[in-house]
């Protein structure tokens, strides 16, 4: 067991814990952030999704001994002074999930590509989460979510 600390949503946490676990499992099973879902396991379906740095990771596919000093924002992390991200309202307004599995991964890759294209295409929306797998198939809602996301944002001019 080694001591590891981690910056998760803001604040530092230490976790005793085998360096060779993956950050999903630390997460999950350590600082029960179990908003961040297990999928396959095998960086294959986005459900695991977090932000590293503000770059979304697949953190199953991520040991928690490879994080050092990046911060780490899991979907629970999104939502500001009690409020939702526009990304997250929107999910929520149109009801944009079914079993709601891949939702939080889809909510934490979507807050990546608007941040860094806070106006993309439909193609564009298509593009950037084509890693981000839906068993219900639920894309066309996830889609709208989005393209709502994108509004909700520029209206606002509310942070993501
Ligand atoms: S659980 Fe990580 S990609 Fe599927
Ligand atoms: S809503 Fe069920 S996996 Fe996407």
């Amino acid at each position: 067991m080694t001591e590891i600390e981690l910056r998760v949503n803001g604040s530092l946490r230490t976790v005793a814990t085998q360096p060779d676990r993956s950050l999903l499992a630390v997460l999950r099973e350590d600082l029960r952030l179990t908003g961040t879902k297990y999928g396959c396991g095998e960086g294959e379906c986005g459900s695991c999704t977090v932000l590293l740095d503000g770059e979304a990771v697949r953190s199953c596919q991520v040991s928690v001994s490879e994080v050092g000093s990046r911060s780490v924002t899991t979907v629970e992390g999104l939502a500001k002074d009690g409020r939702l991200n526009p990304v997250q309202q929107a999910f929520v307004e149109l009801g944009s999930f079914q079993c709601g599995y891949c939702t939080p991964g889809m909510v934490v890759r979507a807050t990546a590509l608007l941040r860094s294209n806070p106006m993309p295409s439909r193609e564009e929306i298509r593009r950037g989460l084509e890693g981000n797998l839906c068993r219900c198939c639920g894309y066309a809602g996830i889609l709208r979510a989005i393209e709502r996301a994108v509004e909700l944002a520029q209206g606002a001019r509310r942070d993501l």
